[in-house]
């Protein structure tokens, strides 16, 4: 069985690659001149020997033209073939190597570990296209998480948790993120993220887009963290074209495509979240800590609750946590009958950073707020949970 091609006259490459791989991965590797990258992917495919091939590895040696050219070729011909190039990162690449279809960017100097895990990535994405194609009612297994970030209550930091998990996410997956703004009258992720889109969610939802996941990926816009963002229309009189049948057919189609969706919402229950919502397998509570907040969580529990929409996976975070504020986190755990997740401290840094458009996670700031969102984006890496133990829950405290 073969799972690896490996475009390459780079030897050291090739050993870092066999490392990578050698007993802790089932499959072989088969190495190829870099010549190969121009061969037609059906031929190229045959050279393994007839043995399937799951990822297409480019080493750094290869012309990187001719291997954005294969990743379109096999992303048409062959989509359940992963390709792989390794090249040093910058967002015109990442731009250039999303349309093209490339899977992952492996770093020249990954280690051995490193590339495991991407390898690993790469092969999960394979399978699970595979599986799909073989599948007509396309089952969930191989995609992608769908976060929603939501609050029933307004200026409680959705946007600002949103973003900077979205760019949390892109340092685990590089070129595997997507952030869209669903609060589509009001929304500001594309000042959070500094970008001037060319397109948005209304070109996304009409038109040639929502039937071809090739034109929507065009229309993405991706920030300087490799963060891919779809904004919100331009003016709020758009955002009432949508309808909610369009955004779950959105987000269902993204979430094919990459391994995080991120879900930035209006504050409430307005119909599109709950359209989002049928598709979201992780909802993170942002709750202040205020009576107000609190009491409106819990409502909205209640009638998510009866509606039986309530996302699998439950992650309660506490921005502008603070000792003096009145209520602790354990009154507020009590109430909501939740244990909380992440406290975010109020902090300077935060609307410095709205006012930016640079998130913190993307900025060399260190403070109490960034260890709070680090430790929420910890939850959605799958290896980092396994490691720390995901079922033991240690209390917040906050400062
Ligand atoms: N932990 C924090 N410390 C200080 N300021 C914060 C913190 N979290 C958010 N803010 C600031 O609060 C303001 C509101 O945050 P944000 O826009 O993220 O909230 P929101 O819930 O998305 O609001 P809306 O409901 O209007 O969409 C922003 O100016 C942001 O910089
Ligand atoms: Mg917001």
């Amino acid at each position: 069985m073969s799972r690896f091609l490996v475009l390459t006259d780079d030897l050291g490459f090739e050993a870092t690659v066999r490392a990578a791989v050698g007993g802790a991965m089932v499959g072989s590797i088969h190495r190829l001149a870099g010549a190969a990258v121009r061969l037609p992917p059906a031929e190229l495919l045959t050279r393994s020997g007839g043995e399937p091939t799951d990822v297409v590895l480019v080493g750094p040696d290869v012309d990187r033209e001719a291997a954005l050219w294969l990743s379109t070729a096999l992303d048409l011909q062959h989509p359940d073939v992963s390709v792989v190039i390794t090249a040093v990162s910058d967002p015109d690449l990442v731009l250039r190597a999303m349309r093209a279809g490339v899977r992952d960017i492996a770093d020249p100097k990954a280690d051995p570990a490193q590339l495991r895990v991407l390898l690993e990535r790469s092969c999960l994405t394979a399978e699970g296209r595979r599986r799909q194609q073989g599948d007509p009612s396309r089952s969930d297994r191989g995609r992608g998480r769908v976060i929603s970030i939501m609050s029933p209550k307004g200026g409680v930091g959705k946007t600002t948790i949103a973003t900077n998990l979205a760019v949390g996410l892109a340092k685990i997956a590089p070129m595997g993120v997507v952030i869209v703004d669903l609060d589509l009258q009001f929304g500001d992720v594309a000042s959070a993220l500094h970008l001037d889109p060319e397109h948005t969610i209304t070109d996304a939802v009409f038109g040639a887009a929502a039937q071809d996941s090739m034109v929507l990926k065009a229309y993405l816009s991706v920030d300087e963290s490799g963060v891919y963002a779809l904004c919100g229309p331009r003016t709020p009189a758009d955002a009432d074209l949508i309808g909610p049948g369009q955004i779950a057919a959105l987000v269902a189609q993204l979430a094919a495509e990459f391994r995080y969706v991120v879900l930035d919402t209006s504050p409430g229950l307005g119909e599109h979240l709950l359209a989002a919502l049928e598709q979201t397998t992780d909802a993170v509570w942002v709750c202040g800590m205020d009576v107000p907040s609190v009491r409106g969580m819990n409502k909205a529990l209640s009638v998510l609750g009866e509606l039986q929409l309530i996302p699998q996976g439950r992650h309660v975070v506490l921005n502008f946590a603070d000792r003096r504020s009145g209520l602790s986190i354990q009154d507020i755990e009590s109430s909501i009958g939740f244990p909380v997740d992440a406290a975010i401290p109020w902090s300077r840094a935060v609307p410095l950073s709205t006012n930016k458009g640079v998130p913190l996670l993307a900025d060399r700031v260190r403070d109490g707020a960034t260890r709070g969102l680090e430790k929420l984006v910890r939850r959605f890496d799958d290896d980092s949970s396994k490691a720390s133990g995901r079922g033991l829950h240690r209390r917040e405290v906050v400062s």
